[in-house]
Parts: structure tokens; sequence; C-alpha cells
């Protein structure tokens, strides 16, 4: 069992769409008996919310029907995830500086994917509909690398 948790800021935004894009292509897969995914936000001001309702509509448009409620980052995360996947350098700086921190099993979602030409994911949430469907096209590309790394 591979257990992948990914990390933002606010966990409306950017980690419960990539929660929600890995776990859909896990279960395409026909995977989902081998990996455990979660998401959560260093910051606390959106815990037990929905995803931004643009999130939704982003996920919805792209067929991805599955999301979860927010939820913040804990000490126990750091034993129970094998990787805690971070959207941006300043959750990277956020989450190393946790009480009981594993920083070998953080990394950016950006350098599980070659091709990536951005090192963070954006926050969109003071943005648009765009920025959001942008952000939506990082994410499918990062986790989609992500999958076949860690299936082999
Ligand atoms: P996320 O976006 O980190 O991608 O979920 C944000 C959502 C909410 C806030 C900041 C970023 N906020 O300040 O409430």
């Amino acid at each position: 069992m591979t257990k992948v948790l990914f990390v933002c800021l606010g966990n409306i935004c950017r980690s419960p769409m990539a929660e929600a894009i890995f776990r859909h292509k896990v279960i395409a897969s026909d995977l989902d008996e081998d990996f455990h995914i979660e998401s959560a936000g260093t910051g606390d001001w959106h815990i037990g919310e929905n995803p931004d309702p643009r999130t939704i509509k982003v996920l919805y448009a792209n067929r991805v029907m599955k999301f979860s409620r927010a939820q913040q980052l804990k000490s126990p995360d750091f034993d129970t995830f094998d990787y805690i996947v971070a959207m941006d350098v300043a959750n990277v700086r956020d989450i190393n500086g946790w009480e009981r921190a594993q920083p070998n099993k953080v990394s950016l979602m950006s350098s599980w994917n070659p091709k990536a030409t951005k090192i963070e994911v954006p926050d969109p949430y003071y943005g648009d509909l765009s920025d959001f469907e942008n952000v939506f096209k990082m994410l499918d590309e990062a986790t989609e690398a992500m999958l076949t790394k860690l299936k082999n």
C-alpha cells in the first residue's frame, strides 16, 4: 500500500484537486487497493469545507466526480504517509517546519513531472476560472507522471 498526501495552503483548491485527479487515475488503472490518497492544508481556515466551487466545477467538467472535505496537516501524517506532495515552495517550507516533520518524505508536485515548465502549482484562490483550469492541466500531467513512477 502506497500512501500519498497532497498538501497546499487552504486545502480547498489545489491539493483536493490533485487528490481527486490522482484517485481518478488510480481507479481507472484498477489500482485502488494499492493506494491510500488524502490531501491537507497547512492552514486551518477551511477545515470541514468542500473544495472551492471553482475546483468542483473544473473537476466535474473533466468527469472527475469524487472529492474530499478540507483537513489540516497534522504531525501523525509524517508517519502515516510515504509521500507528502506540496504544491509550492512556501508549502514545503511550512510542512518542514511542522512538529515531527520528515523532510525526506516531502516533494514538490512539479518534481514528479519531467515535462514540467514551472516549479510551483500557483495558488488560484484569488484568480478566476481560467486559473483553476490551468491548475487542472498542471495537476493532470504531474499526477499522471507520478502514477507511472509509483506503479513501477
Ligand atoms: P489552496 O488555495 O491552497 O490551493 O487551497 C487557497 C485557498 C484558501 C486560502 C488560500 C489559498 N485562504 O487564504 O483562505
